[in-house]
C-alpha cells in the first residue's frame, strides 16, 4: 500500500472508490472540479489501484475535509487514519490553523475515527443531508486544531 497525492486526471479512479463507499456517489467531473478549485487537494492510498482517498480544501487559514472514502474490503486497516493524519499535515503546510469536517450524526464509524484522530465537536447543522424519502439527517461539525495537532 502506498499513500500519495492524487490529481484531477485520476478523478475516474477516485469516483470508483467514492461509489463503493457512499450511497450517493460523486461523479468524476465533480471530484475533478473540487480538486482543481481554490485550495483543493487530495491524497490516495493505492494497492494496484486506488482503494481509499481523502479530498480537502485549504483556503484563508482554514481547511476542510470534503470527503473521505475507503472501499469496504480495505477497511479497518488504518487507511482512513493515515489519510486524515497526512491531510492534517498538508493543510498545516498550506497555512491552515484548523481542519473542519461535517459528518452525519449517525455515521458511527466516521465519528469514532475523527474522535480518535483528535477532532472535537464544534456544532450541529440540522437537516444538512438530504436522504430522499428517508427525510434529512443532521451533520455534526468537527474541528481539529492544527496548531496543537501532532
Ligand atoms: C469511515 C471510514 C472512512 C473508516 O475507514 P477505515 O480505513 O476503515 O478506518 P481506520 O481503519 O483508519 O480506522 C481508524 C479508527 O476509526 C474507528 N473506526 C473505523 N471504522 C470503525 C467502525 N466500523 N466501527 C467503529 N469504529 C471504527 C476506530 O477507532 C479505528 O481504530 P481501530 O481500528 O484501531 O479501532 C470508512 O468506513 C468509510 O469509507 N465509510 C463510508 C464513507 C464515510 O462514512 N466516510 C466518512 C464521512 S465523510
Amino acid at each position: 500500500m502506498k499513500l500519495r497525492g492524487a490529481w484531477s486526471h485520476e478523478a475516474d479512479a477516485l469516483a470508483r472508490v467514492h461509489a463503493a463507499a457512499f450511497d450517493h456517489a460523486w461523479s468524476a467531473p465533480e471530484i475533478a472540479e473540487l480538486l482543481d478549485g481554490p485550495g483543493g487537494f487530495a491524497l490516495l492510498v493505492e494497492d494496484a489501484e486506488p482503494v481509499a482517498f481523502i479530498l480537502c480544501r485549504a483556503v484563508a487559514g482554514e481547511a476542510e475535509i470534503l470527503t473521505l472514502a475507503v472501499e469496504p474490503p480495505a477497511r479497518r486497516r488504518g487507511l482512513a487514519r493515515a489519510l486524515v493524519e497526512a491531510a492534517a499535515g498538508a493543510a498545516r503546510m498550506a497555512g491552515a490553523e484548523a481542519l473542519f469536517l461535517e459528518v452525519a450524526h449517525d455515521n458511527a464509524p466516521a465519528l469514532a475515527l475523527y474522535a480518535a484522530a483528535g477532532f472535537a465537536r464544534a456544532g450541529l447543522r440540522r437537516g444538512y443531508y438530504d436522504r430522499g424519502p428517508a427525510g434529512t439527517a443532521d451533520a455534526v461539525v468537527m474541528r481539529l486544531d492544527l496548531g496543537r495537532a501532532a
